[in-house]
């Protein structure tokens, strides 16, 4: 009783501000919506994220937060309250603006048309169909036709081959804009049916083929339980398409602006929207991430690629590099008499390879399937269409195979073709044999010989790479995947088993080694010290973190080698050594001139800017110092040893390790006295570097034995009395820009305040050495009385617990 009384309250409450059904003469305007039966899903205008433009959308009534599925008018929005939605005698729904202009209209098929209506179902479809139509679903319109960014149970997402009307997924631009963006999702109908992801023309992932049970490339554990899943493939369509077990339980998949598919779920009984855990991404699915002939597989949270049985690296090096995408070919070329001396080696748990240019049956069985593969010497694996009770149909793949990987459950059997000796059937081999083996191997070091120069001509040329992605089909580009592995064998070659003649110095983490890998590559390997370090995984994370940092004046992480306990990090090798080799070495601190040594400055401010406000991370450096500025070919800087201080020397907030370290001299009072450290600590030691950069002299050797100034002292006392080029590098003194010098010897003032509240931040800085503005004045400088008995050794100890809220805010890492 109550129930029903419920239901007329609802009905008449919904009387009041919506409609059911709309007819012609009828409009929705802006504020008005028209509501699905059930009271499930309501269309009218709306307004996404922080936008003021007005969309005609659909959106589920009673979910929080607020969802919207489809979008009409996604590429022309409304620019006020003023739009109105239509339905005309002839069946056609339009979006009116306040001048009654049309600025969106559904376009339909010619059909008999007779009273038609639109109706909202409560499938989240809105359909325009003739008013006496008992039929279900003979629709003149419909907006699962034309899907946008949501795949909703029910919608058929793939291709009418009467029609060729395609369903395809794609994204919106951004929260604030449902206009088409880069990201979509279609079916591929070449070869066996796939689906695919794409960002623009690009193959992003596969999620491949149809297996009877779910996609190749997601196995049917990865899909929610309480749905039905089904690909429809016959000479009339083919699409996918998934329906609730349970009508309580919605589910939902977007394709989110920035290329992710994300699930939703929520009961009607919370109406809470929940998002689906998919876990971190899985390199693996990186479309052909392995090249051809290959299988990706995760070890761990990296990726691993393995050459199919019978096929090796096309270059051996690369490949044990991480370099996977040039693939792999055949080691051993079939000698094909009818396949008489071939088998087929059994992969299980398989990603089947991108069926585009294969070859498909539905009617033949798994033996059939294996036999015509073996009569046909171009095929090279074979597999069952569809994997229901034991396997039926068949499928054939000729020449290259790409994009497969391994699951840990799931997945399905692949045969590959082999040359019976790969297999193990040494019968087959005689003396003969061997010699042609022996000139086929020989044959083959010669290919790949040749391939490789030739690859490299092309690669100087530029043309490699274009070859490769027609080759390989967009292959999507190693360096947006992570970081690349070496092999450990591979380092201690190149650095002559880490000989002290390749030494180039000991950073304060561990010794750092020059190395040269066989292609004439050079590199810095550094070893970490043993008690430098925490667990591994947050290694692992911290350094996946720190190779997205990029900037000219940073150094580059080119890779890391971890081996049992021991831990290497491979950066670009500097030729021209540190800042300190040039700067305080008798004859070659002429090389450095002015305006070298202005770029230099410009150059460290600009990188360390970077790490403090523009990239994503806010790293505090907390030991710059000369010796870790390093100069390249050009005598231009680099910031390196940036972001691991925290990573080597343990959590903050842990009080037992709470150990920083620094160089004496670099360091501003609040760090050296009590541990706490901001970006403004690192405004300290650029400060620092800054004056000993124009005065060439060292801080921790220079004293004025008159004052009992040290340089910041010094300096200090030249820039009261006016005689701050004074202070300027004798070497420097004929040529240089006084205004220039002036300026940097003013800013170094300003960074080496007493309190970190007077020193300026890095994009001030950065301002300031450029611009010709008036600068503030400097006070009094920290620690500019030359001060006994500071420990000798290069590192100083300190214990810090306390981060004032301003200091935990200015960085992520520290404040973890
Ligand atoms: C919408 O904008 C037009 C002109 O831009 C204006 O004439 C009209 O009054 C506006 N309508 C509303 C409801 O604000
Ligand atoms: C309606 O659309 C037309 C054409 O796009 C435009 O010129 C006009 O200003 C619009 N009117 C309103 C009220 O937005
Ligand atoms: C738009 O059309 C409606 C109904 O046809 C009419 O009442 C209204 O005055 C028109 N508005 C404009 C701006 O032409
Ligand atoms: C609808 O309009 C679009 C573009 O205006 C056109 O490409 C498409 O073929 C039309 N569809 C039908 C069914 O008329
Ligand atoms: C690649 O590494 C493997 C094992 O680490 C080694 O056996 C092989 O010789 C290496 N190949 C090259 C070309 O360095
Ligand atoms: C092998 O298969 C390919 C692709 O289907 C076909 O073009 C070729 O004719 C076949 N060769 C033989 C000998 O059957």
């Amino acid at each position: 009783m109550l129930f029903i009384l419920f239901i007329i309250l609802l009905l008449c409450v919904r009387n009041i501000t919506s409609l059911d059904i709309l007819a012609p003469g009828e409009s929705i305007r802006d504020g008005e919506t028209l509501v699905s039966n059930e009271g499930i899903f309501e269309v009218g205008f709306f307004s996404p994220g922080t936008s003021k433009n007005r969309y005609l959308g659909i959106w589920y009534k009673n979910v929080s937060p607020f969802t919207v599925v489809w979008v009409a008018n996604r590429e022309t929005s409304l620019q006020n309250n003023s739009g109105v939605l239509k339905v005309n005698e002839k069946g056609v729904l339009a979006i009116l603006n306040g001048s009654n202009r049309t600025i969106w209209s559904s376009n339909i098929s010619y059909k008999e048309i007779n009273n038609p209506v639109a109706q909202l179902l409560d499938s989240g479809n809105l359909v325009v169909k003739n008013g006496q139509d008992r039929e279900e679903d003979n629709f003149l319109w419909q907006s699962f036709d034309y899907p946008c960014d949501t795949f909703l149970p029910g919608m058929k997402l793939g291709r009418n081959l009467v029609t060729g009307q395609e369903r395809t997924l794609s994204s919106w631009k951004n929260e604030d804009d449902p206009a088409k963006g880069e990201y979509s999702i279609k079916i591929d109908l070449r070869g066996y049916p796939q689906y695919f992801g794409f960002k623009g023309s690009i193959i992003t992932y596969r999620a491949g083929s149809w297996n009877g049970k779910a996609f190749t490339g997601y196995p049917i554990h990865q899909l929610p339980e309480k749905y039905t899943y089904e690909f429809v493939f016959n000479e009339k369509e083919v699409y996918y398409e998934y329906k609730p077990r349970d009508k309580s339980v919605f589910y939902i998949y977007k394709l989110t602006p920035l290329g992710f598919g994300q699930r939703y779920v929520w009961t009607s009984e919370t109406g809470s929207r929940k998002v689906i855990p998919t876990g971190g991404a899985d390199p693996c699915e990186n479309y052909a991430l392995c090249g051809a002939n290959s299988i990706c597989n995760m070890d761990g949270n990296v990726p691993k690629c393995e050459c199919l049985k019978g096929y090796a690296p096309i270059f051996p090096q690369q490949w044990n590099m991480s370099y996977w995408s040039s693939g792999c070919d055949p080691r051993n070329k079939p000698k094909c008499k009818n396949g008489i001396t071939d088998g087929f080696f059994r992969y299980t748990n398989m990603k089947l390879p991108d069926t585009s240019l294969s070859w498909f049956s539905t009617t033949m069985n798994t033996e059939e399937c294996q036999k015509s593969c073996l009569k046909n010497c171009s095929c090279t694996a074979y597999a069952s269409l569809d994997i229901r009770s034991g396997g039926s149909g068949c499928q054939h793949w000729f020449g290259d195979m790409i994009d497969m990987r391994t699951f840990s459950k799931g997945g399905q059997d692949l045969y590959i073709r082999v040359p019976a000796l790969e297999l193990g059937h040494l019968s087959v081999s005689g003396n003969g044999n061997k010699k042609k083996i022996i000139g086929i191997t020989i044959g083959a070091i010669l290919f790949t010989l040749i391939m490789w120069s030739f690859i490299v001509i092309l690669k100087k040329l530029g043309v490699a790479r274009a070859c490769y992605r027609k080759h390989y089909q967009n292959i999507l580009r190693k360096e947006e995947i992570d970081l690349p592995t070496f092999d450990f064998a591979i380092l201690a070659k190149a650095t002559g088993n880490f000989s002290s003649s390749n030494k180039l110095g000991e950073g304060g983490f561990g010794p750092v080694y020059k190395g040269i890998l066989i292609n004439g590559q050079e590199l810095a390997v550094k070893r970490l010290s043993k008690n430098s370090r925490q667990g591994l995984e947050e290694f692992k994370n911290e350094v996946l973190l720190i190779t997205k940092l990029q900037h000219r004046n940073l150094v580059k992480l080119l890779g890391c080698c971890i081996r049992g306990e021991e831990i290497m990090l491979i950066y670009e090798y500097m030729p021209n050594r540190s800042l300190d080799y040039f700067i305080f070495d008798e004859s070659k601190r002429k090389l450095l001139n002015w305006l070298k040594r202005f770029k230099i400055i410009g150059g460290i401010a600009r990188g360390l800017l970077y790490l403090h406000q523009d990239s994503r991370l806010r790293i505090i450096h907390r030991d710059l110092k000369t010796s870790n500025i390093l100069l390249d070919a050009n005598l231009d800087s680099k910031i390196s040893d940036f972001g691991l201080a925290r990573t080597l020397l343990g959590d903050q907030t842990e009080a037992n390790t709470n150990k920083v370290s620094g160089t004496y001299g670099y360091m501003p009072p609040e760090y050296a006295v009590r541990g706490c450290f901001s970006i403004k600590s690192d405004v300290f030691s650029f400060g620092v570097i800054v004056l000993e950069i124009v005065s060439g002299k060292k801080i921790r050797e220079f004293s004025d034995p008159e004052h009992c100034h040290n340089l910041l002292g010094h300096a200090w006392r030249l820039w009261s009395e006016g005689r701050q080029l004074e202070l300027l590098d004798e070497v420097l003194r004929e040529r240089s820009t006084p205004s220039e010098v002036m300026r940097c010897i003013q800013v170094g003032l300003l960074c080496v305040q007493q309190k970190p509240g007077d020193r300026p931040d890095m994009s001030s800085v950065v301002l300031m050495l450029n611009g010709d503005k008036l600068l503030p004045k400097p006070k009094v400088p920290a620690f500019y009385i030359e001060t006994d008995g500071i420990p000798e050794n290069d590192t100083l100890l300190a214990k810090c617990t306390l981060f004032s809220p301003e200091e935990v805010s200015n960085t992520i890492l520290e404040a973890r």
